[in-house]
């Protein structure tokens, strides 16, 4: 594996899963694997797990770690070939690129949508001018479209709780009072797919349906109660409308989660988490919230990355 840009990039699920249980196990085990070597992170945009779970499973593997954060410590980027670059921009993405890769081994970038350009945003100008450009491997750490670590955190801390073959999985909009990133949903429907061994659905209020091309054959209710049915977990996250791009079209409270929406099932969410406006306290607060477990486990899910990423130089 050259780069782990998306969720795509995780070619067989389970053995991706069954890596980091055992890396969860015995977290040192590879621990000469990165000696020697260079993990660059550079941060366009906030971040507590991202930042730390990265940095413990690079320690674990014997790396050295290098952070920036790049969005307010950073020369301003310029990303277009041939600008006259007379303005606000004062590096151009050839040269940052290129200078980062004879410090670093490897490259995590976290650079969020903007949710202005939706044409920018999809082209992933920032994940894409670094891989364009870089000559070492990237990891992504959350990009404009994607969040692949926190998919395949969220697919290992399914793997190891369920009690079932098949278990009903529903990806749910809540209510948030500031438009955010469609990123963590589209990786995670991504990584539903892919897993196969789950009876996978979306609810949203109308007018939050996302890319057609990500969510294909899901089915998607808007009756959020009816989609809960009998649910052994529930995914919760905000997005942003797609279409039109990045607007907050309801923050109508009926849809945050409460005990009694939750019913038997385990509460998930990525986190950071507004509480009382995305979810109540007493869901987050019972034994049916796995939001630690999830954290956790993106540890272990960059360290598979990393692992693997490693192996391929
Ligand atoms: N879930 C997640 O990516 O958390 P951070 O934004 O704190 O890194």
């Amino acid at each position: 594996m050259r780069h782990f840009l998306s969720v795509n990039d995780i070619d067989n699920p389970k053995a991706w899963i069954r890596m980091a249980r055992e890396l969860k196990a015995n977290p040192r085990n590879f621990s000469e694997l990165g000696k020697e070597k260079t993990l660059g992170l550079l941060f366009f945009n906030n971040s507590l797990r991202t930042r730390l779970s990265t940095q413990k499973a690079a320690f674990n593997l014997g790396l050295h770690c290098m952070i920036m954060n790049f969005g307010n410590e950073g020369w301003s980027l310029e990303f277009e070939d041939g600008t006259v670059m007379d303005t606000g921009k004062a590096e151009h993405i050839r040269e940052a690129a290129g200078v980062v890769s004879q410090y670093c081994d490897i490259l995590g970038i976290r650079a969020f949508a903007s949710l202005t350009d939706k044409e920018k945003d999809e082209a992933e100008v920032v994940m894409n001018g670094f891989r364009n450009h870089a000559t070492i491997p990237i990891l992504n750490m959350e990009s404009a479209t994607g969040h692949p670590l926190q998919a395949l955190a969220d697919m290992i801390t399914i793997a190891e709780t369920s009690t079932k073959k098949k278990p009903k999985v529903v990806l749910s909009w809540a209510p948030h009072p500031k438009a955010l990133p469609h990123a963590v949903a589209n990786s995670f429907i991504e990584a539903m797919q892919c897993y196969k061994e789950v009876d996978f659905s979306i609810t949203h209020p109308p007018g939050y349906e996302l890319n057609p091309a990500i969510t294909k054959d899901v089915p998607i209710y808007y009756d959020q109660d009816k989609a809960l049915k009998e649910a052994d977990y529930v995914y919760v996250k905000n997005w942003s409308s797609y279409t039109p791009y990045g607007k907050v079209l309801t923050t109508d409270p009926k849809w945050m989660i409460t005990p009694e929406k939750l019913g038997a099932a385990n509460f998930m969410h990525c986190l950071p988490v507004r509480r009382n406006v995305v979810v109540k306290d007493a869901v987050l607060n019972s034994e049916q919230s796995l939001v630690l477990a999830q954290a956790n486990n993106r540890t272990y899910a960059a360290q598979t990355a990393l692992k693997k990423l490693l192996e391929s130089l």
